[in-house]
C-alpha cells in the first residue's frame, strides 16, 4: 500500500492514501488550500497533474468558486456558506490565506498551517489518515498569536468536504423526534444550501450528525458513496451547498448558528474531528459495514467484548423502585438467562416521580434503608452484573442540590428558567459542577460495586447562559459542557476499568462517534414497539455498529404505541441488536417466561454473529405488509444468522425466498436446529425459504453453519 501521506513539493500537492481510496489537496500559489480529489486510488503523480476542484470565476456576480477550498472562509468575493468566519477587533471580517508550513507529527497525520497576513490568527488544517479503514479524519485549530484584542469566531467548522462532480446528487440522512429517532430519509439534494443541525445542546432526536451522499444511482449493493460523520456530542451544523453549476460541498462542525467563540491572545480553539469515508463500490450496505469496521477498530472501548443480555426495570417499576421489587425482578431475570440487571430511575433522593430529587444522589431511605449494596450483592449473587441509572447533568428545582446551588444551572439573569420534565440543566462547563459530579459518581460506583451505568439526559438546553462566567464568555458552555461530559466519562472509566456505560438521552438524543468512544452501548429509543423499532434500528445501523444498539423486549400493549405484538416477534426484533428485557416479569405468565428463556438461549447461540458479524440489510423495513430481513455474517464467513419479520401479510401471500449475501458459492451451510443443509450457490441465487408461519407478526431467526 502507498504511504498514508505523500507530498509533491513542486505543486505542493498532498496525497492521502487508504486501502481503497485517495484524498488529495493542494496549497495553491496564493496560499489557498484547494481540494483536488476524494475517491478511488491515485498516484502522487496523477494527483499532482489534476486541476483543483471548483470552477473559474464566471462573471462579476458569482464570485470566487464556491466549492473547492478545504475550508471555505469568509472573505473577498466568496458568497457561499463559510466554514470559517471570524471578526477581528477593528470589524474586519475577511480572512486571507497565507501558507505557513506544515508538520507531520506521525506517519498518518499532517497539519497544514496558515496565517493571516495582517491579523494574529493562525489556522491549522488537521488530517489524519486511517489507512486500514478508509476514513480521513479532519479538524481545524485556530490560534490567537497576538498580544492584544480578542478575535471573535462566528463559525469554525471542522472541515469543508468537496464531493466529486456528478450529474446529480442524493442525500441520505436520519431525522426523528423523541420515541421516533433515526428514521432514514433518502432524497434528491436540492440546489442551494441545505442545513442539517441541532440547536438542543445534544446531537438531538431531530437529526443525526452524519450525511451520506451519492449520485442518485447507488443501491444497497452497488455504487459509489461519500459520507461524513461529526464526532461531537453537542449542538452541530452541517451545511450542504449544491451550486447552480452542480458542485457539491459539505461544511461540518460543532455548534449551531448563534454559538460563537471568543479567542483571547494566546488562546486556541480546536474543533472536534469530522470523519470522512468514501466507498468505491458496494453501495449503502458496503458503506455501513465500512463505518462499523472503522468504529470497531478505532473507537469502541472494548470491541472484542460481547454485550451481556440486560434487564432494565424502567417499564416494570417506573419510579416506584424498592429493594424488594428489584430483588424480585432480578431473580426472575436471572432465571431467563439475563447477565446484567440495571435498576433505572427512582432510587435516590425524593425521586418518587419526575418532580423532585434529581441532583440528590443518595439512595431513597424508605426504598433502600441500607443503601444500594444489598441489592448489588443480591444481583451479583444471582450471577449477574449490577447496573444503575443516573442523570448527572440534571437537577429538579425541588432538590437539595438546587436549593443550595441555584446558580449551577444554565440560565440568563432576567429570563424565566424553562423547566422541561420539571428539570433544569446543570452547567457542566463550571469546573465546580463537573468536580461535584465526578466525586459522587466515583463514590457511587466504588462503594456499591456498580458494573454498569446508564447515563441519561432528559431534556434539551434552554436559556443557555452562564452570567457569572469569570471572563464574560458564557457562550463557551456550548463546547465546554460537552467536553466536561466526555472528560467525566473518560475519568470514571479510568478510575473504574471494569465499569461499562450505556449512553442515553431520553432514548437516542445523544449519539455520535465521540459518545461511542466512551460508552459500550446506546439506548437508541424509548420506543420499544417492535415494528417501529425495526425502522429506528435500520436508521441507527446505517453508521453505528449493531453491538452498541441496546434493544429491549417490553410488555404489551406497548407503552408508546399501544400496539400488542406477540412475544416472539418482540424478541426477534430485540435479538437483532444487543438484547435486553424491560417488561414487568412479575406479570409474565409461566409459559411466557418459558418462551423468553428459550429465546434468550436462542440469542446466545447467534449473538456472536449479531454483535461481531457483518450486517447485510436484505430487506429494509417497509410497510407492515412486507418482509424486513437482515443477515449477520461471521467475519470468517463460516456462520450466518438471518432474521426475518413479516408483520401483517395480505391475501395470505408469503414472501419470495430471501437471497443471502456474502456466502461462498461452493460451500454448504447447515441449519443446526433442523439439520437442513443448503448449497451456498442456492442461497445466493434462489434464496432461503424462511418458512414463516401463516399468521400475523410472523418472525424467525435462521442460524447457518458452513459444513
Ligand atoms: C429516559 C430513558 O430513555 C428511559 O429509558 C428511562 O431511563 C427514563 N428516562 C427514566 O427517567
Amino acid at each position: 500500500m502507498a504511504a498514508a501521506i505523500a507530498h509533491d513539493r513542486d505543486t505542493d500537492t498532498w496525497l492521502l492514501s487508504t486501502r481503497s481510496t485517495s484524498y488529495a489537496l493542494r496549497v495553491d500559489d496564493r496560499g489557498v488550500p484547494r481540494h483536488i480529489h476524494w475517491g478511488g486510488p491515485l498516484t502522487l503523480d496523477a494527483a499532482a497533474s489534476l486541476p483543483a476542484a471548483g470552477s473559474a470565476v464566471h462573471s462579476s456576480f458569482e464570485g470566487l468558486t464556491a466549492v473547492g477550498e478545504e475550508l471555505t472562509v469568509d472573505g473577498a468575493n466568496r458568497y457561499g456558506p463559510p466554514a470559517l468566519r471570524v471578526r477581528f477587533a477593528d470589524g474586519t471580517r475577511a480572512l486571507t490565506w497565507r501558507a505557513d508550513g506544515h508538520e507531520q507529527p506521525d506517519r498518518v497525520t499532517v497539519l497544514l498551517h496558515f496565517r493571516d497576513p495582517h491579523y494574529p490568527l493562525r489556522t491549522t488544517l488537521g488530517y489524519r489518515v486511517h489507512p486500514d479503514t478508509d476514513v480521513i479524519e479532519r479538524w481545524t485549530e485556530l490560534a490567537h498569536t497576538g498580544d492584544a484584542d480578542d478575535i471573535l469566531v462566528l463559525r469554525a467548522d471542522s472541515a469543508t468536504l468537496s464531493i466529486p462532480l456528478r450529474d446529480d446528487y442524493r442525500l441520505s440522512h436520519a431525522v426523528g423526534r423523541w420515541a421516533a429517532e433515526t428514521q432514514l430519509k433518502r432524497e434528491a439534494l436540492p440546489f442551494g444550501e441545505t442545513v442539517l443541525t441541532s440547536r438542543t445542546g445534544t446531537t438531538s432526536h431531530l437529526a443525526q450528525p452524519w450525511v451520506v451522499l451519492d449520485a442518485g444511482d447507488a443501491t444497497e449493493q452497488h455504487g459509489q458513496v461519500w459520507s461524513a460523520a461529526l464526532a461531537w456530542s453537542g449542538s452541530w451544523q452541517m451545511t450542504l451547498q449544491r451550486t447552480s453549476d452542480n458542485q457539491l460541498s459539505v461544511n461540518a462542525g460543532a455548534g449551531h448558528d448563534a454559538v460563537t467563540v471568543t479567542l483571547r491572545p494566546g488562546e486556541t480553539h480546536a474543533t472536534p474531528p469530522v470523519l470522512a469515508l468514501y466507498t468505491p463500490d458496494g453501495g449503502f450496505g458496503t458503506l455501513s459495514r465500512a463505518w462499523h469496521a472503522h468504529l470497531r477498530a478505532t473507537t469502541l472501548p472494548h470491541p472484542e467484548e460481547t454485550r451481556p443480555v440486560l434487564y432494565n426495570s424502567w417499564e416494570a417499576t417506573g419510579f416506584d423502585v424498592t429493594l424488594e421489587n428489584q430483588k424480585r425482578l432480578a431473580s426472575l431475570a436471572a432465571t431467563l438467562g439475563v447477565e446484567l440487571f440495571v435498576m433505572d430511575d427512582g432510587w435516590f433522593g425524593a425521586r418518587r416521580h419526575d418532580h423532585a430529587g434529581l441532583g440528590d444522589w443518595t439512595p431513597h431511605p424508605g426504598a433502600f434503608p441500607d443503601g444500594l449494596k444489598p441489592l448489588a450483592d443480591e444481583v451479583h449473587r444471582l450471577g449477574m452484573a449490577f447496573g444503575l441509572w443516573v442523570e448527572p447533568e440534571m437537577v429538579n428545582p425541588d432538590s437539595d442540590l438546587y436549593r443550595a446551588h441555584p446558580d449551577w444551572v444554565l440560565h440568563f439573569p432576567h429570563r424565566h428558567r424553562t423547566e422541561l420534565r420539571n428539570q433544569l440543566v446543570l452547567n457542566f462547563a463550571r469546573p465546580e459542577v463537573a468536580a461535584w459530579a465526578f466525586d459522587w459518581l466515583d463514590r457511587l460506583v466504588g462503594e456499591n460495586d456498580v458494573d454498569h451505568l446508564k447515563w441519561d439526559m432528559n431534556r434539551s438546553f434552554s436559556e443557555a447562559g452562564w452570567p457569572d462566567e469569570p471572563s464574560g464568555r458564557g457562550d463557551r458552555l456550548w463546547f465546554d459542557h460537552v467536553r466536561a461530559y466526555h472528560s467525566l466519562l473518560d475519568r470514571l472509566r479510568a478510575a473504574h476499568p471494569h465499569l461499562r456505560v450505556e449512553a442515553c438521552s431520553g432514548g437516542g438524543g445523544r449519539v455520535d462517534p465521540a459518545v461511542l468512544a466512551r460508552t459500550d452501548q446506546v439506548w437508541i429509543s424509548d420506543n420499544t414497539d417492535a415494528a417501529d423499532r425495526l425502522v429506528i434500528q435500520h436508521g441507527y445501523t446505517q453508521l453505528y455498529p449493531v453491538r452498541t444498539m441496546a434493544a429491549w423486549v417490553t410488555d404489551v400493549p406497548n407503552q408508546q404505541t399501544g400496539r400488542s405484538i406477540p412475544l416472539r416477534f418482540r424478541f426477534h426484533g430485540a435479538m437483532s441488536g444487543a438484547l435486553g428485557i424491560g417488561g414487568d416479569l412479575t406479570r409474565w405468565r409461566p409459559e411466557e417466561l418459558k418462551e423468553a428463556e428459550q429465546l434468550v438461549a436462542e440469542y446466545k447461540a447467534v449473538r456472536h454473529l449479531v454483535q461481531h458479524g457483518e450486517l447485510y440489510r436484505l430487506r429494509p423495513p417497509g410497510d407492515l405488509q412486507s418482509l424486513t430481513a437482515v443477515q449477520y455474517l461471521a467475519p470468517d464467513g463460516a456462520e450466518v444468522a438471518v432474521f426475518g419479520w413479516l408483520p401483517q401479510p395480505r391475501f395470505g401471500l408469503r414472501p419470495a425466498p430471501l437471497r443471502l449475501a456474502g456466502l461462498a458459492r461452493d460451500a454448504h451451510y447447515r441449519e443446526p436446529r433442523t439439520g437442513r443443509v443448503h448449497h451456498g450457490a442456492a442461497l445466493l441465487e434462489r434464496g432461503l425459504d424462511l418458512q414463516l408461519p401463516p399468521q400475523d407478526w410472523a418472525s424467525t431467526v435462521v442460524h447457518l453453519i458452513r459444513t
